[in-house]
């Protein structure tokens, strides 16, 4: 039986580098990612099929550059270098890499020249897309030119006898058409993968992963109600059942009937231990008199804190805390050179824990996307209503409403949200859209109700789509829908008597307004 199973990705920081673990699980293979300078002996003891060296945005040519133990060439395991990959291979190898004479960021069209094994059976000429600055200039020995353009005349590299092949291009883009092919053939003729990983393999996998490392300790699992939470609690709970604890803190900012769902969910149907602190009027009171989104999320962060220590404090000694980190929460912060990154909205999680408190982390789900991690959690048996959930700040209705949160306006929110949800849930395409919310604005305006004249909230419509939440842009939302939508708004919640749709795409504005 062959042992090939999964392909390890070296990540070098490239926006792409879960991409292509993604297009190979998508290819039934399974693929993580692992740290860039692993040792060629940890490497090897996981025993992966084939190794990846993905793009990055350092250049070999400098110093401190992130560059992978050469041994691993050496382990007789096929390796692929992608860009910056292709290029370090070049480096560490013996050949040589200069600066190419412009920075070629787009599409280009690869000529083929040798088509074994990489582009067998493909076109000659292959649009593919490029983004570097750097090229390989000469081959390390035993390597054949496979691919040129007109300005990279090493496009792609082979080396037949040790298996290794470089790829100046992006092969896991959609702007490569045929790259998903291209990587197929390095997964399944070179590496000889199988294509049996399925989402259930996952849980079997992730399920004795826990086991061994929770052993008799116990768990605790920071609920939210939302996807990612939701689902990593499953997931622990189908693990180790009674040692996992999870402390679902209803900061009363939540949308209306959410609070109850979780309680019901997981409390309930699952029968986890659910220790639900009722904490609403603790925040509203921080609150108080604050307008500044900053020092709201501060604010809120710090009271969550103070809370779930508490709570976790009467569990006794716990060993490890759940977290349902997902890859493009990894990405943000992550570089592989360490550099500063900028908070535009400081994200709130349990992360500042008082020192009494010492958790060793468990985030079982940090390799997935958004979408993969929904079908864990219907593999799970999670309800629809959990698991196609739409994304919700931890910082609750506090961040959309604006100016100072009262329980009063968080109310009059939550009875604006929930026409919104109920309206936008009974679209044919709602799984299209990445977040349909309402959001009460600090402002005013006149209205005629009857013979009367008002004077009361404006409430602006947000619903945007999204791949992550990184970049969004406004649904194209149909007018009939728009009038629902304020209809019942406007003639069912009192207090508020206009209505506007937001029509900015992130960026330059974000998805929430504060
Ligand atoms: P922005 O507003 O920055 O939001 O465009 C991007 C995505 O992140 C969500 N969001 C948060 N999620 N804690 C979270 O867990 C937070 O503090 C937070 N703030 C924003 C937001 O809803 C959107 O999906």
């Amino acid at each position: 039986m062959s042992e090939h199973t999964w392909i390890a990705i070296l990540d070098y920081g490239s926006q792409y580098s879960q991409l292509i673990a993604r297009r190979i699980r998508e290819m039934h293979v399974y693929s993580e990612l692992v740290k860039y300078n692993i040792s060629a002996k940890d490497l090897a003891a996981r025993k992966p099929a084939g190794i990846i060296l993905s793009g990055g945005p350092a250049s070999v040519l400098e110093e401190n550059a992130p560059l992978c133990d050469p041994a691993i060439y050496d382990l007789g395991i096929p390796v692929l270098g992608i860009c910056y990959g292709m290029q370090m291979t070049g480096q560490l190898l013996g050949g040589a890499v200069r600066k190419g004479k412009a920075r070629e960021y787009g599409l280009a069209r690869v000529t083929v020249v040798d088509s074994d094994p990489l582009f067998a059976g493909l076109p000659g000429e292959l649009d593919v897309w490029m983004s570097h600055g750097d090229q390989v200039d000469t081959m390390p020995a035993g390597f054949a030119v496979a691919a040129r353009t007109g300005t990279c005349p090493v496009a792609a590299m082979v080396c037949r006898s040790r298996r290794i092949y470089g790829l100046q291009f992006h092969p896991e883009v959609v702007h490569t058409p045929h790259g998903t092919e291209i990587l197929k053939r390095f997964v399944f003729s070179v590496c000889t993968c199988r294509a049996d990983w399925e989402m259930t393999r996952f849980i079997e996998e992730s399920v004795a992963k826990i086991r061994a490392t929770v052993g008799s300790g116990q768990v605790i699992c920071g609920l939210s109600g939302g996807v990612d939470s939701s689902i990593v609690a499953a997931l622990i709970h189908r693990a180790i059942g009674k040692q996992l604890h999870c402390i679902f803190v209803d900061n009363g900012l939540l949308r209306s009937g959410e609070a109850a769902q979780v309680e019901e969910t997981f409390g309930k149907a699952f029968g986890m231990d659910l220790r639900t602190v009722h904490a609403g009027p603790l925040f509203l009171d921080g609150l108080k008199g604050v307008t500044d989104p900053e020092k709201k999320r501060k604010i809120i962060g710090r009271i969550f804190i103070e809370v779930f220590a508490e709570e976790a404090r009467k569990l006794g000694e716990v060993n490890f805390l759940a977290q349902g980190t997902l890859y493009p929460d990894v990405i943000e912060s992550f570089s592989p050179l360490g550099g500063p990154s900028v908070t535009i909205k400081s994200h709130h999680n349990v992360g500042g824990l008082p020192k009494d408190l010492k958790f060793k982390l468990i985030e079982p789900i940090r390799e997935l996307f958004k979408d993969e991690v929904r079908e864990l959690g219907r593999k799970l048996g999670l309800p629809d209503r959990i698991v196609n959930r739409q994304p919700f700040p931890g910082p609750g209705l506090a961040v959309r409403v604006l100016g100072e949160v009262t329980p009063e306006r968080v109310a009059l929110l939550q009875q604006a949200d929930l026409r919104v949800q109920e309206e936008m849930e009974k679209l044919e395409n709602y799984h299209t859209i990445w977040q349909s919310f309402a959001v009460l604005l600090p402002v005013q305006s006149v209205g005629v109700m009857g013979d009367g004249r008002t004077y009361e909230n404006v409430a602006a419509l947000r619903i945007v789509e999204s791949q992550d939440g990184m970049t969004a842009d406004w649904a194209r939302i149909p007018y009939e829908v728009l009038a629902a939508l304020s209809n019942r708004i406007i003639n069912e919640v009192a207090g508020i008597n206009r209505v506007v749709y937001d029509i900015s795409s992130k960026p330059p504005a974000t998805i929430e307004w504060e």
